[in-house]
């Protein structure tokens, strides 16, 4: 008997099984605005299996996108291809969750097939990035963001908000807030990229306050029979590790008691050059577990969960109740099939609809 294969309930949702396709920007979208790809590419994804598609990183504000290509949800006219992404995911039997996000300093890049750097300023394509600070991530993305003011602070929270309520106009039944990677919420939690002076900086409790009233705000809007997740950095994999897990796993708790269903743990991305340990399996699954326990919040992780055995295995062992699967996904949309086949998973009714299964049962296939 496989955990892996077996429902997961949250609020009034159900997932057929514990995979989820991890969101996955397509660098695809014209101002922001989803298109035939994206149908295509999301409707393939739910097909294949999993039980959550979660929509790529939608940015909540233009500048809020990491590249020209990146989609977007900050006007209402860019709705109505969300809600065709949305419900072809659930005509395929799965739960159609998105990604809301700011990139913060990492914005105004080429998309990665076009370099992955940002694009240099006064480029026409150019924006000017938002950060807590005026401190460059370095590396391919040198350019020395502008501090927000408080107004700018009031305005993301508020475009958060409005975000949010398209995403549920749209039809998504799962949102999560996109605290992670380095983009904007993940820059003000960390000291590295966070030297303000005033209650958005300082300690952990200041660095930590954009996240809460972000987190606030949309709850607000956001129904309560929902899943409200955020994928959370909690590790940079540098030598203030220690301090990082313990002030993030803090940090998630308050997210709990601000109204959050389920955690997504990620990385932090906050500074260049750092020890990820990339050749491990689920190398984050020990952290995923440690805030599971402290949190008591559902979780899921993400980055090299793939193997159908470690997938399995960190089920079943309590680390994680969801993976987050992307590459594999990539390679194979119906990769949740071959893991059903790895671990000698009958193929699940879910995956062979009506409309299939006659044929092949009548032809023996
Ligand atoms: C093409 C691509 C786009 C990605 N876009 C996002 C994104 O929009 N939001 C996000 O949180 N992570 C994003 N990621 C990271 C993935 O969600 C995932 O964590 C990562 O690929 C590791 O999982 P894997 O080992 O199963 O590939 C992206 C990854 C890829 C390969």
């Amino acid at each position: 008997m496989s955990i892996l294969f077996t429902p997961f309930k949250l609020k009034d949702v159900t997932l057929r099984n514990r995979i989820a396709v991890a969101p996955m920007c397509q660098y695809s979208a014209v101002d922001g605005f989803t298109n035939d790809w994206h149908a295509v590419h999301y409707a393939g994804m739910a097909r294949g299996g999993a039980g959550l598609v979660m929509v790529e990183a939608t940015a909540v504000s233009p500048e809020g996108r990491i590249t020209p290509g990146c989609t977007g949800l900050w006007c209402d006219e860019q709705i109505e291809g969300m809600a065709k992404i949305a419900a072809s995911i659930k005509a395929a039997g799965a739960v159609p969750g998105l990604q809301i996000a700011h990139a913060g300093r990492k914005a105004s890049a080429n998309k990665p097939w076009e370099g992955d750097d940002h694009i240099p300023a006064g480029d026409p394509r150019a924006w000017e990035p938002i950060a807590p600070s005026a401190i460059a991530f370095g590396d391919m993305l040198p350019r020395v963001p502008r501090a927000m003011t408080l107004e700018d602070i009031a305005r993301v929270k508020a475009a958060f908000v409005a975000t949010a309520k398209r995403a549920l106009a749209a039809g998504f039944e799962w949102l999560e807030l996109h605290f992670a990677h380095g983009y904007l919420a993940q820059s003000f939690f960390s000291p590295h990229s966070n030297l303000r002076t005033d209650e958005y900086g300082g300690s952990a409790e200041g660095r930590g306050r954009f996240l809460l009233e972000t987190l606030a705000a949309v709850r607000a809007v956001w129904p309560e029979n929902l899943p409200l997740d955020a994928r959370f950095g909690m590790i940079e994999y540098d030598d203030r590790d220690e301090e990082t897990v313990a002030e993030s796993v803090e940090l998630a708790k308050k997210f709990r008691d601000g109204g959050l269903d389920f955690l997504n743990v990620s990385l932090n991305f906050v500074i260049p050059n750092t020890k990820i340990p990339w050749a491990t399996p689920a190398f984050l699954a020990p952290v995923a577990e440690r805030a599971r326990k402290e949190t008591g919040l559902p979780v899921a992780s993400g980055w090299r969960f793939d193997d159908p055995h470690v997938a399995e295995k960190t089920i079943a062992t309590g680390q994680v109740d969801l993976v987050m699967i992307a590459k594999a996904h990539l390679a194979n949309p119906h990769y949740p099939i071959e893991m059903a086949a790895a671990l000698k998973v009958e193929r699940p009714a879910w995956l062979l609809p009506a409309q299939y299964a006659h044929w092949l049962a009548r032809y023996g296939r």
